[in-house]
């Protein structure tokens, strides 16, 4: 059997075609959509999501702008500068790209940002949210990871679900929504033991483990939901994810592709949490 390939561009592109009308509505009433994303460094992939970020933004009409900073600014630089955007009633979105150098206390950063404008979902009330089943600002790559379920007709009640990856940025949030769903969630790690034996009984199967083609065939349940968010870029400069795509195509029912999977769907998330940001602001 060839699995089904989960087309997140095509249903990016068309989520943010949507958007359009809404980001219309709101910049008519005077609340254009904005988002800041502060980046801190050269790091080189950063600097390639903060610019789709901001393209993303603009693309449809909404605000945006980068700020960046040197990899050797103090904390208290841009904590100011987050204070100021906190402040500022035409901002409704703020993102501070991650990782940040060394020197800064990443945790003290992101609850520095109000809540209300942490489109990212990082925040420590926003997780609270979450992990309490009332989202307020679901964090971008399980989101769009839910909405590609959702397309894809995925019904996850009394599944069996496998979450590879126990980041703040994809892993744990990714199985609380999932919980909130209603599967069964085991969290496992590159280090879990007998990691194999849990992936072949999970029904969905979602790769964050930043290593490539680490999910080969032999692990995947036939039939089975496989997500693929690693982006990992090999030495002849091509991108692969975490799942050995070729071979899991013949096993899985589902699979997302890399490029063209999860990716898209991030920044697709991001545009629809500062929107919806914008219209909790005006009341919408
Ligand atoms: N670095 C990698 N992914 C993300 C993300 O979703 N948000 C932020 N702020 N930084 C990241």
């Amino acid at each position: 059997m060839t699995a089904q390939i989960i087309d997140g561009k095509a249903l990016a592109d068309a989520l943010r075609q949507s958007f359009k009308a809404r980001v219309e509505a709101l910049a008519a009433k005077g609340h254009k959509p904005g988002l800041v994303v502060i980046l801190v460094g050269e790091d080189a992939a950063s600097q390639v999501y903060v610019k789709n970020k901001v393209n993303g933004c603009l693309a449809i009409g909404m605000h945006s702008e980068k700020i960046t900073y040197e990899a050797t600014v103090d904390q208290a630089t841009v904590l100011a500068k987050i204070a100021e955007l906190n402040a500022d009633p035409n901002i409704h979105g703020i993102l501070v790209q991650l990782p940040l150098p060394k020197h800064f206390d990443e945790e003290k950063v992101l609850e520095a940002i109000a809540a209300d404008k942490d489109v990212d979902g990082f925040h420590a009330e926003n997780v609270g949210a979450l992990a309490q089943g009332n989202p307020r600002f679901i964090p971008c790559t399980p989101y769009g990871v839910m909405k590609m379920f959702e397309k894809g007709n995925v019904d996850l009640s009394g599944k069996e679900a496998v979450v590879i990856g126990r980041s703040n940025i994809v892993g744990k949030p990714m199985a609380l929504l999932l919980i909130n769903a209603g599967a069964t969630v085991t969290v496992c790690n590159s280090r879990t033991k007998d990691l194999a034996g849990h992936t072949r009984r999970a029904d969905i199967l979602v790769a964050a483990v930043g290593k490539p083609k680490f999910v080969t065939a032999d692990m995947v349940k036939p039939g089975a939901v496989v997500i693929d968010v690693g982006i990992n870029r090999l030495p002849d400069g091509k991108l692969c994810g975490d799942v050995d795509f070729t071979g899991c195509l013949e096993v899985a029912g589902q699979i997302t592709p890399v490029p063209g999977g999860v990716g898209p769907m991030t920044i697709t998330m991001l545009l629809a949490n500062t929107i919806e940001a914008a219209e909790r602001k005006a009341g919408l």
